[in-house]
Protein backbone atom coordinates (compact mmCIF):
# COMPACT_ATOMS: atom_id res chain seq x y z
CA UNK A 1 0.00 0.00 0.00
CA UNK A 2 0.74 3.51 -0.91
CA UNK A 3 0.82 5.39 2.39
CA UNK A 4 1.80 9.05 2.38
CA UNK A 5 2.95 10.35 6.07
CA UNK A 6 2.98 14.19 6.31
CA UNK A 7 4.72 16.51 8.46
CA UNK A 8 5.73 19.70 9.83
CA UNK A 9 2.96 23.03 9.70
CA UNK A 10 3.16 25.76 10.06
CA UNK A 11 2.53 25.69 14.25
CA UNK A 12 5.09 26.55 16.95
CA UNK A 13 5.04 21.94 16.81
CA UNK A 14 6.81 22.00 12.83
CA UNK A 15 10.12 20.67 14.43
CA UNK A 16 8.46 17.73 16.45
CA UNK A 17 6.18 17.04 14.06
CA UNK A 18 9.55 16.83 11.33
CA UNK A 19 10.68 14.51 13.76
CA UNK A 20 7.64 12.24 13.94
CA UNK A 21 6.84 11.91 9.99
CA UNK A 22 10.62 10.72 9.30
CA UNK A 23 10.10 8.53 11.73
CA UNK A 24 6.87 7.76 11.39
CA UNK A 25 7.85 6.87 7.24
CA UNK A 26 10.98 4.52 8.60
CA UNK A 27 8.18 2.25 10.33
CA UNK A 28 6.42 2.03 7.61
CA UNK A 29 8.93 1.06 5.34
CA UNK A 30 9.92 -1.42 7.77
CA UNK A 31 6.40 -3.11 7.90
CA UNK A 32 6.73 -3.01 4.38
CA UNK A 33 4.53 -0.54 2.81
CA UNK A 34 5.68 2.28 0.03
CA UNK A 35 6.08 5.39 1.29
CA UNK A 36 6.06 8.81 0.22
CA UNK A 37 5.51 12.49 2.16
CA UNK A 38 4.84 15.87 1.73
CA UNK A 39 5.80 18.78 4.40
CA UNK A 40 3.88 21.78 5.44
CA UNK A 41 6.36 24.56 5.65
CA UNK A 42 6.40 27.15 8.30
CA UNK A 43 5.02 29.74 6.01
CA UNK A 44 1.95 26.86 5.48
CA UNK A 45 3.22 26.81 1.84
CA UNK A 46 3.87 22.29 0.49
CA UNK A 47 6.85 20.73 -0.51
CA UNK A 48 7.78 17.38 -1.40
CA UNK A 49 10.03 15.28 1.49
CA UNK A 50 13.29 16.43 -1.33
CA UNK A 51 12.44 19.79 -0.87
CA UNK A 52 10.79 20.82 -4.21
CA UNK A 53 8.11 23.60 -3.59
CA UNK A 54 4.67 22.60 -4.55
CA UNK A 55 1.60 24.40 -4.80
CA UNK A 56 -1.59 23.32 -2.64
CA UNK A 57 -3.65 22.25 -5.81
CA UNK A 58 -0.54 19.90 -6.66
CA UNK A 59 -0.34 18.79 -2.44
CA UNK A 60 -3.95 18.03 -2.64
CA UNK A 61 -3.68 15.68 -5.85
CA UNK A 62 -1.12 14.00 -4.46
CA UNK A 63 -2.92 13.09 -1.49
CA UNK A 64 -6.20 11.62 -3.44
CA UNK A 65 -3.64 9.74 -5.19
CA UNK A 66 -2.33 7.99 -2.49
CA UNK A 67 -3.71 4.65 -1.00
CA UNK A 68 -3.68 6.24 2.52
CA UNK A 69 -2.52 9.45 4.14
CA UNK A 70 -0.67 9.14 7.67
CA UNK A 71 -0.67 12.58 9.44
CA UNK A 72 2.48 13.18 12.02
CA UNK A 73 1.79 16.78 12.75
CA UNK A 74 1.07 17.90 15.82
CA UNK A 75 -0.63 21.12 17.59
CA UNK A 76 -3.04 24.04 16.64
CA UNK A 77 -3.56 24.25 12.48
CA UNK A 78 -3.16 21.03 12.25
CA UNK A 79 -4.24 18.59 14.98
CA UNK A 80 -7.13 20.06 15.67
CA UNK A 81 -8.96 18.92 12.94
CA UNK A 82 -7.99 21.20 10.00
CA UNK A 83 -6.07 18.63 8.02
CA UNK A 84 -8.67 15.64 9.02
CA UNK A 85 -10.88 18.53 7.04
CA UNK A 86 -8.82 18.40 4.16
CA UNK A 87 -8.47 14.74 4.29
CA UNK A 88 -12.07 14.02 4.07
CA UNK A 89 -12.43 16.49 1.41
CA UNK A 90 -10.53 14.38 -0.85
CA UNK A 91 -12.00 11.46 0.32
CA UNK A 92 -8.64 9.34 0.79
CA UNK A 93 -8.49 7.48 4.01
CA UNK A 94 -6.39 8.87 6.42
CA UNK A 95 -4.53 7.68 10.14
CA UNK A 96 -6.12 9.38 13.21
CA UNK A 97 -8.95 11.12 14.65
CA UNK A 98 -11.40 12.84 11.99
CA UNK A 99 -12.80 17.14 12.46
CA UNK A 100 -14.78 16.91 15.67
CA UNK A 101 -12.37 14.46 17.63
CA UNK A 102 -9.50 16.60 16.13
CA UNK A 103 -10.66 20.15 17.45
CA UNK A 104 -12.27 19.29 20.92
CA UNK A 105 -9.02 17.11 21.85
CA UNK A 106 -6.79 20.71 21.02
CA UNK A 107 -8.85 22.43 22.84
CA UNK A 108 -8.00 21.56 26.55
CA UNK A 109 -11.23 24.07 27.89
CA UNK A 110 -13.58 21.63 25.95
CA UNK A 111 -11.76 18.62 26.69
CA UNK A 112 -11.63 19.53 30.33
CA UNK A 113 -15.61 20.14 30.86
CA UNK A 114 -16.35 17.04 28.96
CA UNK A 115 -13.73 15.08 31.52
CA UNK A 116 -15.93 16.78 33.91
CA UNK A 117 -19.24 16.08 32.76
CA UNK A 118 -17.93 12.04 32.29
CA UNK A 119 -17.31 12.14 36.05
CA UNK A 120 -12.99 12.53 35.80
CA UNK A 121 -11.53 14.92 38.20
CA UNK A 122 -9.69 17.56 36.33
CA UNK A 123 -7.54 20.41 37.91
CA UNK A 124 -9.47 23.61 39.27
CA UNK A 125 -8.98 26.19 36.64
CA UNK A 126 -10.18 29.12 34.82
CA UNK A 127 -10.58 30.44 31.07
CA UNK A 128 -9.20 33.99 30.51
CA UNK A 129 -10.80 35.06 27.16
CA UNK A 130 -10.45 38.47 26.45
CA UNK A 131 -11.81 40.73 29.53
CA UNK A 132 -13.64 37.60 30.43
CA UNK A 133 -13.55 34.96 32.48
CA UNK A 134 -14.79 31.56 33.12
CA UNK A 135 -14.56 29.47 35.89
CA UNK A 136 -14.17 30.33 39.33
CA UNK A 137 -10.66 32.70 40.01
CA UNK A 138 -11.18 32.73 43.68
CA UNK A 139 -10.73 28.76 44.12
CA UNK A 140 -7.79 28.88 41.96
CA UNK A 141 -4.33 28.96 44.34
CA UNK A 142 -1.15 29.22 43.19
CA UNK A 143 1.00 27.85 42.41
CA UNK A 144 -0.61 27.58 38.96
CA UNK A 145 0.16 26.30 35.20
CA UNK A 146 -1.02 29.25 32.94
CA UNK A 147 -1.38 27.69 28.92
CA UNK A 148 -2.56 28.16 25.92
CA UNK A 149 -5.88 26.52 25.07
CA UNK A 150 -5.12 25.24 21.65
CA UNK A 151 -0.96 24.78 22.06
CA UNK A 152 1.70 21.52 22.23
CA UNK A 153 4.86 20.35 23.58
CA UNK A 154 4.09 22.69 26.09
CA UNK A 155 4.76 25.93 23.87
CA UNK A 156 3.77 29.02 25.61
CA UNK A 157 2.68 27.09 28.69
CA UNK A 158 4.61 27.90 32.27
CA UNK A 159 4.64 27.34 35.93
CA UNK A 160 3.48 30.92 38.00
CA UNK A 161 4.06 31.08 41.92
CA UNK A 162 3.66 34.91 42.39
CA UNK A 163 0.25 36.63 41.37
CA UNK A 164 2.81 39.78 40.06
CA UNK A 165 4.27 36.81 37.59
CA UNK A 166 0.56 35.63 36.34
CA UNK A 167 -0.20 38.65 33.95
CA UNK A 168 3.11 38.19 32.02
CA UNK A 169 2.39 34.53 31.73
CA UNK A 170 -0.82 35.16 30.03
CA UNK A 171 0.54 37.12 27.65
CA UNK A 172 3.36 35.17 27.01
CA UNK A 173 0.15 32.57 26.44
CA UNK A 174 -1.48 34.89 24.14
CA UNK A 175 1.15 34.45 21.78
CA UNK A 176 0.03 30.74 21.21
CA UNK A 177 -3.67 31.30 21.29
CA UNK A 178 -5.80 34.46 22.65
CA UNK A 179 -7.73 31.83 24.87
CA UNK A 180 -5.66 30.86 28.42
CA UNK A 181 -6.39 28.69 30.87
CA UNK A 182 -5.00 29.03 34.12
CA UNK A 183 -5.31 25.87 36.04
CA UNK A 184 -4.00 24.92 39.51
CA UNK A 185 -0.41 23.77 39.59
CA UNK A 186 -1.07 19.34 40.53
CA UNK A 187 1.81 18.63 42.38
CA UNK A 188 1.33 14.68 41.35
CA UNK A 189 2.86 11.84 39.03
CA UNK A 190 2.27 11.92 35.29
CA UNK A 191 1.19 9.14 33.73
CA UNK A 192 -0.05 8.42 29.93
CA UNK A 193 -2.43 6.07 29.05
CA UNK A 194 -1.89 5.19 25.03
CA UNK A 195 -5.66 3.95 23.74
CA UNK A 196 -5.54 2.66 19.84
CA UNK A 197 -8.68 2.05 17.78
CA UNK A 198 -7.69 -1.46 16.35
CA UNK A 199 -9.56 -2.21 12.91
CA UNK A 200 -11.79 -4.61 13.94
CA UNK A 201 -13.19 -1.53 16.37
CA UNK A 202 -11.92 -2.82 19.41
CA UNK A 203 -9.67 -0.07 21.56
CA UNK A 204 -6.29 -1.13 22.72
CA UNK A 205 -5.14 0.34 26.30
CA UNK A 206 -1.22 -0.06 26.01
CA UNK A 207 0.14 -0.44 29.69
CA UNK A 208 1.00 3.11 31.41
CA UNK A 209 4.01 4.90 31.25
CA UNK A 210 5.13 7.36 33.66
CA UNK A 211 7.10 10.51 33.43
CA UNK A 212 9.80 10.65 35.50
CA UNK A 213 10.32 13.58 36.94
CA UNK A 214 10.52 16.57 39.87
CA UNK A 215 6.72 16.83 40.65
CA UNK A 216 7.07 19.99 41.46
CA UNK A 217 8.29 21.01 37.86
CA UNK A 218 6.06 21.67 34.80
CA UNK A 219 7.03 19.00 32.04
CA UNK A 220 7.86 21.75 29.82
CA UNK A 221 9.24 21.95 26.13
CA UNK A 222 12.71 22.03 27.50
CA UNK A 223 12.28 18.90 29.65
CA UNK A 224 10.43 17.54 26.64
CA UNK A 225 13.06 18.16 23.74
CA UNK A 226 16.46 18.86 25.09
CA UNK A 227 17.41 15.32 26.58
CA UNK A 228 15.73 12.35 26.39
CA UNK A 229 12.85 12.56 29.19
CA UNK A 230 12.84 9.58 31.92
CA UNK A 231 9.90 7.32 30.94
CA UNK A 232 8.71 4.41 32.79
CA UNK A 233 6.79 1.57 31.26
CA UNK A 234 4.91 -0.15 32.71
CA UNK A 235 4.10 2.67 35.59
CA UNK A 236 4.35 1.38 38.90
CA UNK A 237 1.21 1.86 40.07
CA UNK A 238 -1.91 -0.65 41.78
CA UNK A 239 -4.19 -2.49 39.58
CA UNK A 240 -6.61 -0.79 40.79
CA UNK A 241 -5.69 2.25 39.89
CA UNK A 242 -4.28 1.46 36.15
CA UNK A 243 -7.88 -0.24 35.92
CA UNK A 244 -9.26 3.38 36.54
CA UNK A 245 -6.48 5.45 34.73
CA UNK A 246 -7.68 2.46 31.29
CA UNK A 247 -11.93 3.57 31.84
CA UNK A 248 -11.15 6.88 32.34
CA UNK A 249 -9.05 7.60 29.13
CA UNK A 250 -11.12 5.00 27.19
CA UNK A 251 -14.25 7.39 28.27
CA UNK A 252 -12.63 10.59 27.10
CA UNK A 253 -11.47 8.67 23.85
CA UNK A 254 -14.95 7.90 23.03
CA UNK A 255 -16.95 10.90 24.28
CA UNK A 256 -14.31 12.61 21.83
CA UNK A 257 -15.63 10.10 18.98
CA UNK A 258 -11.39 9.50 18.54
CA UNK A 259 -9.58 7.28 16.18
CA UNK A 260 -6.43 5.71 15.62
CA UNK A 261 -4.43 6.28 18.68
CA UNK A 262 -4.51 8.85 21.13
CA UNK A 263 -2.79 9.78 24.36
CA UNK A 264 -4.55 10.74 27.22
CA UNK A 265 -2.35 12.37 29.79
CA UNK A 266 -3.39 12.15 33.56
CA UNK A 267 -2.05 13.12 37.36
CA UNK A 268 -1.63 10.88 39.69
CA UNK A 269 -1.81 11.26 43.65
CA UNK A 270 -2.23 8.60 45.91
CA UNK A 271 -5.43 7.14 44.60
CA UNK A 272 -6.78 9.72 42.91
CA UNK A 273 -6.32 10.46 39.33
CA UNK A 274 -6.73 13.91 37.85
CA UNK A 275 -6.86 14.40 33.52
CA UNK A 276 -4.69 16.94 32.39
CA UNK A 277 -5.16 16.68 28.42
CA UNK A 278 -6.10 14.42 25.52
CA UNK A 279 -3.65 14.06 22.33
CA UNK A 280 -4.92 13.44 18.92
CA UNK A 281 -1.53 13.13 17.02
CA UNK A 282 0.45 12.38 19.72
CA UNK A 283 4.41 12.57 19.34
CA UNK A 284 5.57 9.96 16.80
CA UNK A 285 9.27 8.73 17.23
CA UNK A 286 10.78 5.19 18.75
CA UNK A 287 11.45 7.47 21.64
CA UNK A 288 7.94 8.97 22.27
CA UNK A 289 5.25 7.86 25.05
CA UNK A 290 2.94 5.84 22.81
CA UNK A 291 5.56 3.91 20.87
CA UNK A 292 7.67 2.99 23.88
CA UNK A 293 3.95 1.97 25.98
CA UNK A 294 3.28 -0.60 22.94
CA UNK A 295 6.46 -1.31 22.35
CA UNK A 296 5.92 -2.74 26.26
CA UNK A 297 2.96 -4.58 24.74
CA UNK A 298 4.78 -6.47 21.85
CA UNK A 299 3.89 -4.29 19.09
CA UNK A 300 7.18 -2.86 17.71
CA UNK A 301 6.88 0.73 16.03
CA UNK A 302 6.39 -0.53 12.64
CA UNK A 303 4.23 -2.77 13.72
CA UNK A 304 1.93 0.20 15.36
CA UNK A 305 2.24 2.09 12.04
CA UNK A 306 0.73 -0.87 10.33
CA UNK A 307 -1.79 -1.33 12.71
CA UNK A 308 -2.85 2.43 12.18
CA UNK A 309 -3.27 2.47 8.70
CA UNK A 310 -4.98 -1.02 8.68
CA UNK A 311 -7.24 0.95 11.07
CA UNK A 312 -7.77 3.22 8.65
CA UNK A 313 -9.19 1.46 6.00
CA UNK A 314 -11.70 -0.07 8.64
N1 LIG B 1 2.18 17.46 21.27
C1 LIG B 1 3.19 16.46 21.38
C2 LIG B 1 3.76 16.10 20.06
C3 LIG B 1 2.69 15.25 22.07
O1 LIG B 1 1.63 15.32 22.65
O2 LIG B 1 3.36 14.23 22.05
MG1 LIG C 1 -0.81 18.11 24.18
Amino acid sequence: RHVLVLGGGAGAEHDVSIGSAAAVREALLASGHLVTGLTIRRDGGWETISGAQIGIAAAIQRLSESDVVFPALHGEGTEDGTVAGLLEMTGVPYVGSGVRAGALAMDKWASKLIAERLGIATARGVLIDGEDEHGDPAAVRLPVVVKPVASGSSYGAARVERAQDLGPAIAAAQAYDPRVLVEEFVIAREIDVAVMRRADGELHVAPPLEIGKDTERLFDTALKYDAAPDFRVPAQISAEVRARLNAAAKAIFQALGCAGVARVDFFVRGDEIIFNEINTMPGMTEHSQVPRMFAVDGVTFPELTARLVAAAYA
